[in-house]
């Protein structure tokens, strides 16, 4: 059954988490369908954990939107969320035009980072669902520090939950704020809240694939290592390097024959053809 809104806000209504997780290519996403995820976030945070850029400010419209065709591909049930990258929703309209392109490759929704109620608007009058986000925002803060600490900053940001709400945002990520204040916004919003370092009373919980995979080195508190894919994979190779060295890959099992009598009308063949000749 493909996952709505709708069914976000009901596992909202009856206190059920929401599960998410970032995904970038075909393969895990057919492996997050598969294990019960219910929202998938085609983050602007492919550039740094897929793309090999310094910041997520090197991610472009069309990273986005080929990262997202192919985990549409393998996940036609989930809900899918896509971040418009750095710079691209400087007016109202052009966040409109991408967020269109967006939704055209398979986004369910469409996240931007920042408390600009006036994009929102602009977009759910053309029939956009939008998710905030607030709290760290990457595009614009390259220092990773955690937002909302004091009475001021949380306040402010709150204030933004609320107006973004008023303005008709479906969905809230809270990025790096105290537990206290993503408790606090997820009880004062009606539209389902999703955490990454938030605490653990937000509506849903989000992480980067590649961190509960072990693919990047980097151990964060906010997150989970479910597996050493780092380790495994490069045994992985460092075994098949040696088995190619050493000649034990491929072995019989892995080669094909042909049969006797083609085999001997091809040396037939090319002994009159080839070695014959003068
Ligand atoms: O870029 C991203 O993947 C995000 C994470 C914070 C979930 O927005």
């Amino acid at each position: 059954m493909k996952k709505t809104l709708e069914y976000l806000l009901a596992k909202k209504q009856s206190h059920q988490k929401i599960v998410a997780l970032t995904c970038y290519d075909y393969p895990t996403a057919v492996l997050e369908e598969q294990a019960g995820v219910d929202v998938i976030f085609v983050g602007d945070s492919v550039g740094t954990n897929v793309l090999g850029y310094e910041s997520e400010t090197e991610v472009t419209m069309d990273d986005i939107a080929h990262h997202l065709k192919a985990v549409r591909r393998g996940a036609s049930q989930c809900y899918i969320l896509a971040d418009l990258p750095y710079a691209s929703y400087e007016t109202p309209e052009q966040a409109l035009s991408n967020a269109q392109r967006l939704v055209s490759c398979g986004a369910d929704i469409i996240k931007f980072e920042g408390a600009r109620a006036d994009i929102v608007t602009h977009l759910v009058e053309h029939g956009i669902d939008v998710c905030a986000h607030l709290g760290l925002q990457p595009q614009t803060q390259q220092q990773k520090a955690f937002q909302g600490k004091s009475f001021t900053q949380a306040k402010d940001i709150l204030q933004d939950a609320l107006t973004l709400e008023n303005a008709g945002i479906k969905v809230l990520l809270l990025e790096l704020v105290p537990e206290e204040l993503g408790k606090l916004i997820t009880e004062s919003v009606k539209v389902p809240t999703i955490g990454i370092g938030a605490g653990r009373f937000t509506d849903g919980q989000v992480l980067i694939v590649n961190d509960i995979l072990g693919i990047t080195p980097r151990k964060l508190k906010l997150a989970k290592r479910y597996l050493d894919y780092q380790t495994s994979t490069l045994q992985a190779i460092a075994q098949y390097k040696e088995e190619v060295e050493q000649q034990s890959f491929p072995a019989e099992e892995n080669v094909r024959h042909m049969v006797e009598d083609e085999l001997q009308q091809l040396i037939d063949w090319t002994q009159s053809n080839y070695f014959s000749r003068d």
